[in-house]
């Protein structure tokens, strides 16, 4: 059964709200991964003379998701849009990681209501990690219930079935499974562009007591090691310059095979002997970032040397309230393993500032652990309590005010480091995959380096989608300035 009517409350067996308890039962029963996925042979010019529009929220996952969902509608034969008034379909892909991502979302719902007025044959959706919460399903059923179309994260390859429904169906449409789905392999994805996602694994086992994702991707499914690097080869072949590994964890890939002893490490070594320049990976938790992956990652090659570590506190009593399983220490030994082994490592981390009870001297903890490790960058957040994690049971008690000056004490310590290691690039030669004209200012090139590094520079257009090779001439906070040169004989990062 996919349909329910706006007024029915019977789809509750879809969800399990969030419950640790429950969510910790996770078996460890098999994934079955399916190789026959088939848009059926009727829906397959559903979309013919029709077009869609996608808004992707939040983080990579969703952008990969987007780039599947994108794949299936155009192989039922819907074109893309960038215009709303002209969508037959508008999609939005959402992100439920912190309170200000939800908002947005019922914003725009908001801005778009008038559109169905205008053409009420649009087929209008939620999906992503918010419609795997039953209290957004049940708010939008309730308050927005001119939406056609609800469907999760283990949804997806449905799409082709539940916008049928949507499309001849008076009702609204809601299809969200709270248990994982199996693996699917073929897939269609649009990709576009020299950089490309390949998704190694799905959802998370972690259960930080601030996170919705384990509840909401659900648990960790490694993909099989042949089926990743064969999708890595084809990129290869098609001329990608860069891939990005993907994973809520990507340090336990592997962790769920039982036939096969084949972890994180391995797969790195293997992906490296893949003619692609540049492969990266994200994210990581430093509790299973292990030796044999330090090693792997310092034979370099196109192995990037930049590693996103998120720390989140620099308190270990906060760490074990945050259920990190590691200690300050401990992370700290761990950044000094790394930079032993690849001198050049860049580092770059996410950090939550303001998590129950976090003291005055818990934050300078952070700070000081900021500067000790010297990060190049940061994703820096307010701690936002997520409905039915062990966090949002605990009183959120750090107020307001004192919250938003830890941010802009930390985002001040991380614009310092920043600078100071953009400036140590100052006449140094680094390798740059042009991605095209500056957003601001259409006479330079933009590009990033192995480290992922914004560069501005003056060159041909047909450098575009290839590497160059950029003196840096001027450093500031978050960009660097250069000016061509030479391939040189020796790079500096
Ligand atoms: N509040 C604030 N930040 C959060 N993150 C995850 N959950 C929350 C939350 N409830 C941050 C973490 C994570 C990043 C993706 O988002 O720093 O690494
Ligand atoms: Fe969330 Fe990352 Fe922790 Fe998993 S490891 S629970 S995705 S913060």
């Amino acid at each position: 059964m996919t349909k329910q009517t706006k007024s029915d409350k019977d789809y509750s067996i879809y969800f399990q709200p969030p419950s640790l308890k429950d969510a910790k039962k996770r078996g460890k029963e098999e994934v079955a991964v399916h190789y026959d996925f088939a848009i059926p042979q009727e829906l397959q010019q559903f979309g013919a003379g029709k077009k869609y529009l996608i808004r992707t929220y939040g983080c990579q996952m969703n952008e990969n998701d987007t780039e599947t969902i994108k794949g299936l509608l155009e192989q039922m034969g819907y074109t893309e849009t960038e215009e709303k008034t002209e969508a037959d379909v508008i999609l939005l892909n959402t992100c439920a990681i912190r309170e200000n991502a939800e908002d947005k979302v019922f914003g725009e719902l908001g801005h778009l209501k008038p559109l169905k007025t205008h053409n009420p044959n649009l087929v209008l959706g939620v999906c992503g990690c918010m419609s795997q919460e039953e209290a957004v399903v049940n708010r939008i059923m309730q308050k927005h219930a001119f939406v056609d179309l609800i469907f999760g994260t283990h949804n997806i390859h449905r799409l082709p079935q539940l916008l049928r429904d949507a499309a001849f169906g008076k009702e609204m449409v809601v299809e969200v499974w709270s248990k994982e789905g199996d693996i699917i392999e073929n897939l269609p994805r649009k990709r576009a562009g020299m950089k490309a996602w390949v998704n190694i694994m799905y959802g998370c086992d972690k259960f930080c007591t601030y996170c919705i994702v384990p509840y909401t991707r659900g648990k960790e499914r490694s993909r099989r090691p042949q089926d990743v690097l064969a999708e890595v080869r084809e990129l290869a072949r098609q001329g990608v310059q860069e891939v990005t590994l993907l994973g809520q964890n990507v340090n336990a890939y592997g962790k769920d095979f039982e036939d096969i002893d084949y972890t994180f490490g391995d797969l790195m070594d293997d992906i490296r002997k893949i003619d692609i320049p540049r492969v990266r990976f994200t994210t990581s938790h430093p509790r299973d970032f292990d030796d044999r992956l330090i090693e792997v990652l310092a034979k370099g090659g196109n192995l990037v040397e930049h590693i996103h570590l998120p720390v989140q506190s620099g308190s270990t009593e906060v760490l074990k309230l945050m259920s990190r399983k590691y200690s300050r220490e401990q992370y700290l030994e761990l950044v000094r393993k790394i930079k032993a082994a690849i001198p050049n490592a860049v580092l770059t981390t996410d950090i939550i500032v303001g998590f129950p009870n976090e003291t005055d001297e818990q934050f300078e903890e952070t700070l000081s652990l900021v500067r000790e490790v010297g990060y190049d960058n940061a994703f820096t957040f307010i701690y936002s309590p997520r409905d039915g994690t062990p966090a949002a049971a605990m009183e959120d008690n750090v107020p307001a005010e004192v919250k938003k000056q830890r941010l802009q004490r930390l985002n001040e310590a991380l614009m310092e480091s920043s600078l100071a290691a953009n400036l140590k690039l100052r006449g140094q030669v680094v390798e740059v995959l042009v991605e095209g004209e500056s957003k601001t200012n259409a006479n330079v090139l933009a590009g990033r380096t192995r480290t992922n590094k914004l560069v501005h520079f003056a060159g041909p257009k047909s450098l575009e989608g290839r590497m160059a090779y950029v003196r840096v001439t001027d450093a500031q906070t978050w960009t660097l300035k250069g000016e061509l040169v030479e391939e040189p004989l020796q790079l500096s990062v």
